[in-house]
């Protein structure tokens, strides 16, 4: 589907959190015969960082959160739905939302979880957009947060080297004097689905499958090079602009060759685009809220850029948002 945008829903504060634990990958190549070399020049990352003993994907994205809702200046209970966009949570059920919610002091605010993989993010981004500008809410904390490190097989090193932990979250708001989300695009196709996987309680016993993330990568790779660009330009149509109007690309971070690829075939220079999969590995639906609070934070967006986001991943479903970035920082 692809949507254009209500004006006046924009993202009020942007958080993110990192786990301390760096793992580079010379790290992984005591566990693994793979090497630094071989990582860096097939993917662009060094390092990512791994979720302590006494960490859970809650306690990642409540940190996100808090600094989401402080960056936005507002009281957590003024939340009205907290959407948490994860792959790895913490329980079946409770949903990770609603711990984040009682850790963060966000009343009785309502919360579910989303599950689209590392496109999770900007589905729940679509939601919370799309709750706020139908009036069912006016406040919704958005939070993408991962500890994909404990869905490895750490024996394996075509998917053990790719992953990390870590935690975005942006509130949403109505505000009548901004532009805020301008248009989405998102899909999925479950012919797909086996090409990148993690069993759960659910599937079939008679499968056999383990429970840990199973992928084609070289598949995967085709998928993401071609899908990152369809999607960005049926996003940038549904909202009335032209690849030259982006001033910042965000695509999910899960290898640098493929943010590259999409870049080329769709014009964007180099110096607009955003990246940090080097220091931070792919972690999935954490990996586009970290990295637009970086860009925030680090000063590569200001008031009134525009910002086009693309996320891909198991589904395999894919998601973009364009928008129109409404803080200074
Ligand atoms: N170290 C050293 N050698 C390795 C490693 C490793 N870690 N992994 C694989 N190899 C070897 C393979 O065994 C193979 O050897 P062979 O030629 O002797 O058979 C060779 O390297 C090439 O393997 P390929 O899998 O073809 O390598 P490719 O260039 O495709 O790179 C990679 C693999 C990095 C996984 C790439 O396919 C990729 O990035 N795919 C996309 C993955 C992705 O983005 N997934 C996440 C999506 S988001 C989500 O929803 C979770």
């Amino acid at each position: 589907m692809i949507a254009a945008c209500q004006r006046g829903v924009a993202i009020l504060g942007v958080g993110s959190y990192a786990p301390e634990r760096v793992m580079t990958n010379d790290e992984i190549a005591t566990l693994v015969d793979t090497s630094d070399e071989w990582i860096s020049q097939r993917t662009g990352i060094r390092e990512r960082r791994l979720a302590a003993d006494d960490e859970g994907t809650s306690q990642l994205g409540a940190r996100a959160a808090r600094a989401a809702i402080e960056d936005a200046g507002i009281d957590p209970a003024e939340i009205d739905i907290i959407v948490a966009a994860t792959a790895s949570p913490d329980y079946y059920f409770p949903a990770t939302a609603s711990l984040i919610g009682t850790e963060i002091g966000a009343g009785k605010a309502a919360g579910y979880d989303l599950s689209a993989a590392c496109t999770g993010f900007i589905y729940a981004l679509a939601q919370g957009y799309a709750q706020i500008a139908s009036g069912m809410a006016d406040t919704v904390l958005v939070v993408g947060a991962e500890v994909f490190s404990r869905l490895l097989d750490w024996s394996d090193r075509s998917t053990c080297i790719l992953f990390g932990d870590g935690a975005g979250a942006v509130v949403l708001r109505r505000d009548g004097n901004l532009t805020g989300m301008l248009g989405f695009d998102l899909g999925a196709d479950g012919e797909g689905a086996g090409l990148l996987s993690v069993p759960a309680a659910g599937n079939a016993p008679s499968k056999g499958e383990a429970p840990y993330v199973q992928m084609n990568g070289p598949e995967v790779y085709k998928f993401a090079t071609h899908v990152v660009v369809e999607s960005a330009v049926r996003c940038l149509d549904a909202a009335g602009l032209a690849v030259a109007d982006v001033d910042l690309f965000l695509p999910h971070q899960a290898n640098q060759r493929i943010i590259d690829h999409a870049a080329r075939r769709l014009g964007i220079p180099e110096e607009r685009v955003f990246g940090n999969v080097a220091q931070y590995g792919n972690t999935s639906a954490a990996s586009i809220p970290l990295a637009l609070d970086e860009a925030y934070r680090g000063g590569d967006v200001k008031s009134g850029d525009t910002i086009l986001m693309v996320g891909f991943g198991g589904g395999l479903a894919w998601g973009s948002c364009v928008m129109e970035w409404t803080k200074e920082r």
